[in-house]
């Protein structure tokens, strides 16, 4: 008997690893994915904490679930609705008051236990609750065959998890828990059952995943950079990046890596918050906005081609105009290929919440408007600049015009070239023609 599995994924990349990790462990059970939550006898909410917004929504997506699943219950047709990732984690229990027809919740650290929850609650009249942090890793407990999407050419694997860094704004080192990284062979099974698949990209991820401290085959405590190079040579692995990383915690080791693997993209998300020391500070950021320029200048001068993306938070408590300017003065300063940008939101239980001068919403909306021209407009400028160049593009799907396939180039850029279907899921040298806002256009270059 097959049963259908509905997940829907909110937030980071970690979470959308963790659902692909709950389909798989899943699958064996007999459940297989749809896209529709109504026709769905398990559906799962991968859920994000982050912002305000965020968890909010997770309550309005829960009372429409809470419909469709009595309108099954009328059919004779049951339907277990769970709630996973890091709201649950947060708000296990308020969630188990405000909706109690939510069957079972379960943290980030207990999914690998989903198989028995699902038995459990099938069993239990009330809510299940699965949110303590468990001694042992889940890590342990987890397949390590994979299965990426059909004709998937890219793929995501945990490396490292959680976070010891309590920037002040922050849930994730509660929600997520304390740093813990996975053991290297775990790692490299992994890599190797996708890159057997077919995946030619692997995304190595972590909260702080250039902190990676991992137990390696000879018993010691192997660096990111260490295992980059091991998982470079992994036979059909053409690409490799990391996400997120920290900026103190960027070693001179891996510095250098960014000029010696060839696999290593140039291309590095490394997250500034601000370009205020005083507000950096504030954050509890251990860096300061002359750390974060130098660092820049230091994997620039190894890896001249590379392109940085970003985080930024404004409207943080006490922030001044004139720091919020030193935001902007980095933005321009760096050139970034690509930042995302927020709102600060304040987090109940985190230290910032309770710090005097909150900034009203409409000044923090005037400046993420202000913050986001900006970013915009350095990212067509780093696009444009792209014209005339020939980039290696990874082919992933066919484009809309005829003929068309759209790959990704080294710096996560969609470019839409003419190609046979033949070079789907291969790299292929591509002239650039044209820089757009969001894409870049191409000519494949004949092969020599
Ligand atoms: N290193 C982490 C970053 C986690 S959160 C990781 O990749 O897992 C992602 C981004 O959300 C942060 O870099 C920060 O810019 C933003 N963020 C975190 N907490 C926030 C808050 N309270 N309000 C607004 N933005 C926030
Ligand atoms: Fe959050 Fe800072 Fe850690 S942004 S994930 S507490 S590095």
């Amino acid at each position: 008997m097959t049963q259908k599995l509905h997940i829907k994924t909110y937030g980071c990349q970690m979470n959308a690893y963790d659902s692909a990790r709950m389909a798989e462990l899943l699958a064996p059970l007999g459940y297989g994915l749809t896209e529709d939550a109504a026709s769905a006898d398990l559906v799962i909410l991968n859920t994000c904490h982050i912002r305000e917004k965020a968890a909010e929504k997770i309550y309005s997506d829960l009372g429409r679930l809470n419909a469709v699943k009595r309108a099954r219950a009328a059919r004779g047709q049951p339907m277990t609705l769970a709630v996973g990732g890091c709201v649950a984690q947060a708000e296990g229990d308020e969630m188990r008051r405000r909706a109690p027809f939510v069957d079972m919740i379960f943290g980030p650290q207990s999914y690998h236990r989903l198989p028995e929850l699902v038995a459990r609650a099938a069993r239990s009249a009330g809510t299940v609750l699965a949110t303590d942090f468990p001694a042992e890793s889940k890590f342990d407990h987890l397949p390590e065959a994979r299965i990426p999407g059909a004709g998937a050419q890219a793929g995501f694997v945990a490396v490292q998890e959680g976070c010891d860094k309590f920037c002040t704004f922050c849930v994730v080192p509660y929600t997520r828990g304390a740093e813990h990284s996975r053991a290297v062979r775990q790692v490299l099974a992994e890599v190797r059952s996708l890159a057997a698949q077919g995946v030619r990209e692997i995304t190595l991820l972590g909260q702080n995943v250039n902190n990676y401290r991992g137990e390696g085959p000879d018993g010691k405590t192997w660096t990111l950079a260490r295992l980059i190079r091991v998982v470079a040579d992994i036979a059909g692995v053409a690409r490799i990046r990391y996400v997120t990383s920290y900026p103190a915690d960027m070693t001179g080791e891996l510095i250098a890596a960014h000029g010696e693997i060839p696999a290593l993209m140039p291309f590095l998300h490394l997250p500034a918050q601000s370009g205020s020391d005083r507000v950096l500070a504030a954050m509890n950021r251990r860096h300061g906005s002359g750390d974060y320029r130098r660092l820049v200048d230091r994997l620039r001068a190894v890896r001249p081609d590379l392109a940085l993306a970003s985080d930024f938070i404004v409207g943080f408590p006490g922030e001044s105009d004139a720091e919020f300017e030193q935001t902007l003065a980095l933005v321009r300063e760096v050139g970034f290929a690509h930042a995302y940008s927020f709102k600060y939101s304040a987090r109940p239980g985190t230290p910032a919440a309770a710090m005097p001068g909150q900034v009203p919403e409409a000044v923090k909306s005037d400046r993420l408007a202000a913050l986001q021209e900006l970013i915009d407009a350095e990212r067509r400028s780093f696009n444009e600049r792209c014209a005339g160049r020939t980039l290696p593009v990874l082919f992933e799907r066919e484009g809309k015009r005829k003929g068309q396939l759209v790959g990704r180039s080294p710096y996560m850029q969609a470019v839409h070239a003419l190609a046979p279907k033949s070079l789907m899921g291969l790299i292929a040298e591509v002239r650039i023609v044209a820089g757009h806002a969001n894409s870049l256009a191409g000519e494949r270059m004949a092969p020599a």
